[in-house]
């Protein structure tokens, strides 16, 4: 059956939000970033929907600190976001598109890390791009804020802007999932309780780099390919989207297994995904969802960022798949 809860849509977001409130300390702040993230998201939504109309396409506006090239979305979700979460008693905000991290509110109790526009080479060809968003406590040396461990997160989710806007959210209890109800112009609880599946019947990987990959992943997808003729005992289907928003979606939907691995291609060496605003929430979310989240070698929860914008392998999904591709990276063959 379906792994999760079908809702009416009777309960809003804000109706959650509110009952939230009352559960721990810090739950109003996380709470507030929620809501205010969430509004961001229905302007960026809008304005994603506008395409050319709203000179909201592929434009290129020049490259972030970390080297990627910036759409003008990526730079225009940013913005909005940074408005929408300007009001908020907020400690630190970390963004892929700001070079460093900004302290923002000392007394603050929570610091916000955001990828406001994810899978952006997707704008283009209309195809589903997306939010992430990580939300921490405040430690007492607020230079620390974005060097703590995943597990640390308070909150976590992603929105995707495709066919329908879906907002997916943890607060620590599960993984829920919203829909932008776009006449009403708030957020419906759309699927509660989401657990991933153990039967993983699709895998996404970009296959461009397979010469670059190392021997484990080679293994992996190998293993893949053979389907019913191998150890895997039977068949996968491919899906390769573009937008880490996107495959998580499909995942959380129907299990399945996402792979970033580290590859021999310069700058690539700890693959594409960044820990802080990618890698960490994604963990979190699919972690609560009852899979499995893994540098092949380590627990994505477990590590902590050197720095903002540092890289991390990423391979996540059906739990029984992230074991397979670890295992193999224990005993190559
Ligand atoms: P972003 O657009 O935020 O920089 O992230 C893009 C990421 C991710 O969404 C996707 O999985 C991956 O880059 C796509 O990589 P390829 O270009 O190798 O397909
Ligand atoms: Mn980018
Ligand atoms: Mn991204
Ligand atoms: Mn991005």
């Amino acid at each position: 059956g379906k792994g999760w809860t079908q809702m009416t849509g009777q309960l809003r977001l804000d109706d959650l939000l509110q009952r939230y409130c009352e559960t721990a300390p810090h739950a109003l702040a996380v709470a507030a970033a929620v809501d205010a993230i969430a509004a961001a998201a229905i302007e960026i939504a809008d304005l994603i929907a506008s395409g050319d109309l709203a000179d909201a396409s592929g434009l290129t506006t020049g490259r972030n600190s970390d080297g990627d090239v910036q759409r003008n979305l990526d730079v225009q979700a940013d913005a909005i976001l940074r408005r929408c979460l300007g009001t908020l008693s907020i400690a630190a905000l970390a963004s892929e598109e700001m070079r460093e991290a900004q302290i923002v509110d000392r007394d603050g109790r929570i610091c916000v890390a955001i990828d406001p526009l994810d899978g952006s080479s997707n704008i283009d060809i209309n195809m589903t791009v997306g939010t992430i968003f990580s939300i921490l406590p405040a430690p007492d040396d607020l230079s620390l804020a974005f060097h703590q461990r995943g597990s640390a997160q308070l909150a976590a989710g992603f929105v995707t802007y495709g066919p329908q806007t879906s907002l997916v959210l943890t607060l620590g209890d599960g993984v829920d999932v919203f829909t932008l109800d776009r006449k009403a112009g708030c957020f419906r609880l759309a699927r509660s309780g989401v657990q991933i599946s153990e039967a993983c019947e699709e895998f996404a990987i970009n296959t461009s780099n397979r010469r670059h990959w190392d021997p484990p992943v080679r293994a992996f997808i190998d293993e893949c390919l053979a389907g019913i003729e191998g150890p895997a005992n039977h068949d996968f289907n491919m899906r390769w989207i573009g937008s880490l928003v996107a495959e998580a979606y499909r995942i959380l939907t129907r299990g399945g297994v996402f792979l970033y691995p580290s590859d021999a291609r310069p700058g690539y060496g700890d693959g594409r995904l960044r820990l802080v605003y990618e890698a960490h929430p994604m963990a979190y979310i699919i972690e609560q969802a009852g899979g499995s989240a893994s540098t092949g070698r380590e627990r994505i929860l477990e590590l902590s960022a050197q720095s903002l914008h540092q890289r991390v392998p990423l391979i996540m999904g059906s739990i029984n798949e992230v074991r397979r591709v670890e295992e193999l990276h224990c005993d190559p063959l």
